[in-house]
């Protein structure tokens, strides 16, 4: 069978590196080699209530910065997914055969019941649910995403099987996660911990649309520790981050310099963060500027859409006509 790609982020503000490194930059990769279906996840971003306003210019944001990735509505189908009036219906059926107990356990949820105790609403606890109905809308085999969306993958594989043993027909496939160099990858923030994210205060991530000042000021104020006091130390987080950062955007000389500076307990942070502030802007450079000519050409972003909505939607269609036969929906 013909491998199928689905994959999509949640329109919250403006793409960072990890969602580049983790996803959009493998939409790229795989769309010369695979039948490509990437979205607008804007019905997941309702979980937190966004204002409608703000709803709408994300979508367009993430639209743009898709496109000023690289990535190709002439050869993948590219839409927003409540374009889609099947999805909702394909999750209304999967949330019939998903489990409370199950659905409490993704941790992912009890980060969010543990973070947000105010808001634990159905939306959250069904993400999987959702997520799961994106794939398996188009019968998805390959989905590009960073490391953090491993437990949802493994869902998406637990309600397909579940579907298809459940009505004894191998509608499903199940979708795993897929990275063509290899590893799922987990980009680091500049904030010394965990991951670079879209829920920090925007001091920490780097944006695609970040310019070259905001860059600087940003990787400048990067948490690092005083310094190497023995030879080749164990690295403090902050410090692996900037070398892990420098690893994606220099070149294998300039951070085998800065290893050896530092192994030598030589380095100088200043000076290291000056040059991952340069290579950085060098890297982002080309994609900022065609976030900028493509914000001006809302005439084309419509275009894209309103194409990708009918394609997407033709797929959609087929696989929601069959599932309702198999579920035994019949006209009297
Ligand atoms: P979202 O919007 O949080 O992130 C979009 C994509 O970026 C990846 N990503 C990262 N990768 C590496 N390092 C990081 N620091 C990092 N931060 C984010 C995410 O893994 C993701 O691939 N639930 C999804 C959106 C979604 C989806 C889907 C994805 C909805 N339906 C169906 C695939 C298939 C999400 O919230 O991603």
């Amino acid at each position: 069978m013909k491998d199928i790609v689905v994959s999509g982020a949640r329109p919250t503000g403006n793409l960072h590196l990890g969602n580049y490194l983790g996803a959009v930059k493998q939409f790229v990769k795989m769309q010369d080699a695979y039948t490509c279906f990437f979205f607008i996840a804007d019905y997941h971003s309702l979980t937190t209530h966004p204002n409608p306003k703000d709803l709408h210019n994300d979508a367009r944001t993430v639209l743009i910065e898709y496109l000023a990735a690289g990535v190709d509505p002439e050869k993948v189908t590219l839409y927003l997914q409540s374009d889609l009036p099947q999805i909702p219906e394909l999750y209304l059926f999967l949330n019939m055969h998903a489990y409370v107990g199950e659905l409490e356990r993704v941790p992912t949820f009890k980060e969010k019941v543990r973070t947000q105790p105010d808001n634990v609403n159905a939306g959250l606890l069904t993400y999987p649910t959702l997520m799961a109905a994106d794939i398996l809308m188009h019968k998805g085999t390959k989905v590009p995403v960073g490391k953090d969306q491993e437990q949802h993958l493994e869902m998406a594989r637990v309600f397909a099987r579940r579907f298809n043993n459940l009505y004894g027909k191998e509608i499903l496939p199940e979708p795993i996660a897929f990275n063509m160099g290899n590893e799922l990858v987990k980009v680091p923030g500049l904030n010394g911990a965990g991951k670079m994210s879209k829920s920090d205060d925007g001091s920490t991530a780097i944006f695609l649309k970040d310019t070259p000042k905001e860059l600087s000021k940003k990787i400048m104020r990067a948490v690092t520790d005083t310094g190497p006091t023995e030879p080749n130390q164990p690295k403090a987080e902050g410090v692996a981050n900037l070398f892990t950062l420098m690893g994606y955007v220099s070149t294998p000389e300039v951070v085998a310099h800065f290893e050896t500076e530092y192994n030598e307990m030589r380095v100088r942070y200043g000076d290291m963060k000056k040059q991952l502030a340069e290579d950085m802007a060098n890297y982002l450079t080309p994609i900022r500027e065609k976030i900028e000519d493509l914000s001006k050409n809302d005439a084309y972003l419509k275009k894209v859409a309103e194409d990708g909505a009918e394609k997407a939607r033709e797929s959609a269609k087929k696989t929601i006509d069959e599932i309702r036969s198999v579920i035994g929906f019949k006209s009297f």
